[in-house]
């Protein structure tokens, strides 16, 4: 058998990522294994995203860096992927003369197709085409990648038009998958020895509506009753349809970890509309309150745009008083950036560079009070972690311990990431491995982590089945 190296370059979001490992999977077929790096492959995959302009120029960056490396290695493959390749599709086989494939995020299953032609003809192909509905590609092969936590896609594309955003023109229209097809891949999943699976959609709470399938807090339910599985995440949620079943399912569901991220953008009315979301600022704090009415400890994270066209300072203002209002653990944000497809880049009123700049570095500034406060709340307190592995680093703390220790990072069902130390650990404490669920007392308390010490009495909970206490 004659063994190819395959390396896969993944740029952007979760989705992104899952999709890496179908690449992979189906390229099993071709006789291609994964390898660590670029110089070593036969094939390199550079799956691409197009969500703002910077992610677009690294596509570029990194392309113009494989040219020399292709004329060493003549027979090397260069194929691109994902968001930029559906976006561009065959301008990039003009633009960089060393790449052979163009595939986009609908061709992901024709894949091996398509690299094998490559092989056969030496020719240069682009694949763009996209189909209705959901787009199954190989199975995963959970012994690929390993790992305690694995993202599953249960929907692709978004019908939602929101005007700044480009993934209903890269990605299609909305489709989701069929349940047995979930529930079958988080099977394998487990069986592999994965404990946490994160369910991914653009707007996850639309699962199955268009289809007729069963509804999303559904869909959780007979996730949470997979043997095996501890813990049950989603991502993301769009605020308009995060219905009251969903924020119900939080105080039922004995897997479904404590956090939502649900994306707001701005808290100024007029910004929403412009940016077409279909809530508004009050909708969305009453769906925050109602979460933590369901589950008083709920983390809540966002995603917001600074300097979207035409925001003015009182527009800002309001954003900023919706992060005091909201109380998140944290946020994600991001300068606006013009996508030529969608339709907030023929808007009127851009703002300044310097401005959006200005506006990000105060919002997060503002947030980070807010996180710093909330983990600084943990300290003396016992959470329970799901432990993914080695750590390669102390985190941010100091340096209070050997360094020779091993060091273990986990995360906490709120999704803070936790290091800790098997030095600080009680001698009797069984020997900890990734996949394990142990109690760990907070010590110290970081911008983005939090440091802790192992508890002396583990109650057995390494094979524990859902740990919610807030659930019925
Ligand atoms: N400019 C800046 N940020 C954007 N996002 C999406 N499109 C843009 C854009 N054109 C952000 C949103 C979204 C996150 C994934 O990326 O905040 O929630
Ligand atoms: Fe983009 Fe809006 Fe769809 Fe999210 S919901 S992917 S921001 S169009």
């Amino acid at each position: 058998m004659n063994i190819k190296s395959l390396y896969i370059h993944t740029i952007g979001c979760q989705m992104n990522v899952y999709d890496a490992e179908k690449m992979a999977a189906g390229l099993l077929a071709l006789n291609y294994l994964p390898v660590a790096s670029a110089e070593e492959a036969d094939l390199i995959l550079l799956n691409t995203c197009a969500i703002r302009e910077k992610a677009e120029q690294k596509v570029f960056s990194y392309l113009g860096r494989l040219a020399s490396l292709k004329n060493r290695k003549p027979h090397l493959i260069v194929a691109v992927g994902g968001c930029v390749a559906q976006q561009e599709g065959r301008r990039i086989l003009e633009r960089v003369p060393h790449v052979d494939l163009v595939f986009g995020t609908h061709a992901i299953g024709r894949l091996p197709a398509l690299v094998g032609k490559i092989q056969r003809d030496r020719c240069r192909l682009v694949d763009v085409t996209m189909a209705e509905g959901f787009q199954e590609a190989a199975s995963c092969r959970p012994q690929i990648f390993g790992g305690v936590s694995r993202f599953v896609t249960i929907m692709q594309g978004c019908d939602n038009y929101c005007t700044y955003c480009v993934v209903p023109y890269v990605r299609g229209r909305e489709a989701s998958r069929q349940p047995e097809q979930i529930i079958a891949e988080i099977e394998a999943l487990v069986a592999s020895g994965v404990r946490e699976v994160t369910l991914l959609g653009q707007n996850v709470n639309s699962y199955g509506l268009k289809e007729r399938l069963c509804s999303f807090s559904d869909l959780l339910a007979r996730v949470d009753a997979v043997r095996g599985l501890a813990r049950i995440r989603f991502t993301t949620s769009h605020p308009k349809d995060l219905s009251e079943h969903l924020i119900q399912a939080f105080g039922r569901l004995t897997k479904l970890c404590n956090h939502i991220h649900l994306p707001v953008q701005s808290g100024s009315d007029r910004v929403l509309k412009k940016m077409n979301r279909r809530y508004t600022r009050a909708d969305y704090l009453e769906k925050v309150r109602r979460l933590r009415e369901v589950r008083p400890d709920i983390a809540i994270t966002s995603d917001f745009i600074a300097g979207f066209p035409g925001e003015t300072a009182a527009d800002f203002d309001a954003t900023l008083d919706l992060i005091r209002q909201a109380d998140f653990d944290g946020v994600f944000a991001f300068m606006y950036s013009d996508r030529p497809v969608a339709p907030a880049a023929r808007f009127a009123d851009k703002l300044p560079e310097a401005e959006k700049k200005r506006r990000l570095q105060t919002l997060l500034a503002v947030q980070d009070l807010y996180t710093v406060r909330k983990n600084q709340a943990l300290i003396g307190t016992v959470q329970r972690i799901l432990v993914d592995g080695a750590s390669k680093k102390l985190g941010e703390a100091p340096l209070d311990d050997s360094p020779h220790a091993p060091q273990w990072v986990g995360r906490t069902t709120t999704n803070k990431i936790v290091h800790f130390s098997t030095a600080d650990a009680a001698p009797g404490l069984a020997p900890v491995e990734p996949g394990m669920l142990i109690a760990v007392r907070i010590e110290n308390a970081f911008a983005h982590s939090l440091r802790g010490r192992p508890l002396e009495c583990q109650t057995p909970c390494t094979g524990v089945e859902g740990e919610n206490s807030h659930a019925a």
